[in-house]
């Protein structure tokens, strides 16, 4: 009864935030303590973002009146803030009605895109992958539709800010989101999932995000290029490729780099995608600090094996391929800026056929 009431009153105090680019402007409220890009996301305005954790810079937007707060003063994207009045949408809060400016234009929302929402989830079937991969699921309180290749926002209770993790799964009205994560010496969240008493952990998330995302529809050829734990979203678009029967009319071709043999994973859920495909989706593994095992390209034939860097190696066995490609980058930042000069300059792909996640 006391919740209902406190609903009741906080209703209405929520702040107007307007919002200007320039091919016009879009108001939205924002929830008090609410970053004000998850306000306008969740109410369908489409400020732009890419990380949405603080490190790239693209939502950062200028304040034109009112007042905002940072959540994270140091956040490496403040880099990319020119002016004192510039600020990120995506660590700030309102304390005021807010009038925004932001470069470029506000884009509409893709048809059948779902508008992100916060809820909880509780951490289920916690494993190792790796010495250093670990795999989980959030059992969700509420069931949400994403598009293969999205990420999520996810809270740990007494960890300061999100983490965003690309969903592994696909699935419709998804009770469950799966995720792999890789561990980062003295990271925070990655280093807190790798200790005790994380099965069963409540944690809070924001879902569906992100923009590299796959639609059998597009009638492309499906070029994937992943470094490490960047293998998350690739699964994704596989799983829905496979369900749509993508490979009976398109080509696939997966680049999965690690370190060496001891940083795999996934060879086998990899292996029964192609192996319902072995005509048109090839899948490659590339390891860039060892030469391959005689025993490894041995136990599995159904795989190519190379040394190399997951970007040169790709590019290599991509020449002269790249006709009616989508390429889908996600890993570490060096990997996917490599990917990128790759992608655009030998490829030449246009942008529009180049989807990414910088793990940054
Ligand atoms: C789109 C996207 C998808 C990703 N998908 C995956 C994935 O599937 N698997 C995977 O292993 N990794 C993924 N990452 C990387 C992941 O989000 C984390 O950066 C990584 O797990 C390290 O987190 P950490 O807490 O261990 O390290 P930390 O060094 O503690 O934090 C890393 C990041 O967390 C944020 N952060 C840190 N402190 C604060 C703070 N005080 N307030 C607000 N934000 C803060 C910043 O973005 C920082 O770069 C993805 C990243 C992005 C951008
Ligand atoms: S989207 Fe805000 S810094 Fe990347």
């Amino acid at each position: 009864m006391g919740g209902g009431r406190v609903e009741e009153d906080l209703r209405g105090l929520g702040l107007k935030i307007v919002v200007s680019a320039k091919n016009g402007s879009r108001d939205f409220e924002c929830d008090p303590g609410e970053k004000i890009l998850h306000a306008g996301l969740r109410r369908g305005v489409e400020l732009p973002y890419e990380c949405a954790t603080g490190t790239c810079g693209t939502c950062k937007a200028k304040l034109v009146s009112g007042r905002t707060e940072s959540a994270w003063a140091d956040a490496p994207g403040g880099r990319y803030l020119k002016s004192a009045g510039e600020f990120l949408m995506c660590q700030s809060v309102a304390h005021d009605d807010c009038a925004l400016e932001v470069g470029g234009t506000l884009k509409p929302r893709e048809p059948g895109a779902v508008a992100p929402r916060a809820f909880g989830g509780v951490v289920r079937g916690l494993r190792r992958l790796t010495h250093d991969v670990l795999a989980f699921d959030l059992a969700l309180d509420t069931p949400v539709d994403f598009e293969a290749g999205q990420f999520a926002l996810i809270t740990v209770p007494g960890i300061a800010g999100a983490r965003a993790y690309s969903m592994v799964n696909f699935d419709r009205r998804a009770e469950r989101l799966s995720f792999v994560v890789k561990k980062k010496p003295g990271g925070a969240v990655s280093e807190w999932l790798f200790g005790d008493r994380v099965e069963g952990a409540r944690l809070g998330v924001f879902a569906p995000m992100g923009h590299a995302t796959f639609q059998p529809d597009a009638g492309k050829h499906v070029l994937c290029i992943a470094g490490g734990s960047g293998i998350a979203g690739m699964m994704s678009i596989l799983s829905l490729a496979c369900e749509a029967d993508h490979f009976t009319r398109w080509d696939g071709h997966v680049f999965f780099g690690v370190r060496t043999e001891r940083d795999i994973f996934f060879l086998d859920e990899l292996a029964a995608f192609r192996a319902r495909y072995p005509e048109r989706l090839a899948m490659t593994i590339a390891l860039s600090d060892e030469d391959v095992p005689a025993s490894l390209s041995a136990a599995h034939p159904e795989f190519s094996f190379a040394r190399g860097f997951v970007h040169a190696v790709a590019g290599e066995r991509m020449a002269g391929r790249f006709a009616g490609v989508r390429a889908w980058v996600a890993g570490p930042p060096p990997m996917v800026d490599a990917s990128l000069r790759l992608l655009l300059r030998e490829a030449r792909l246009p942008p529009a056929d180049i989807r990414y996640d910088k793990f940054s």
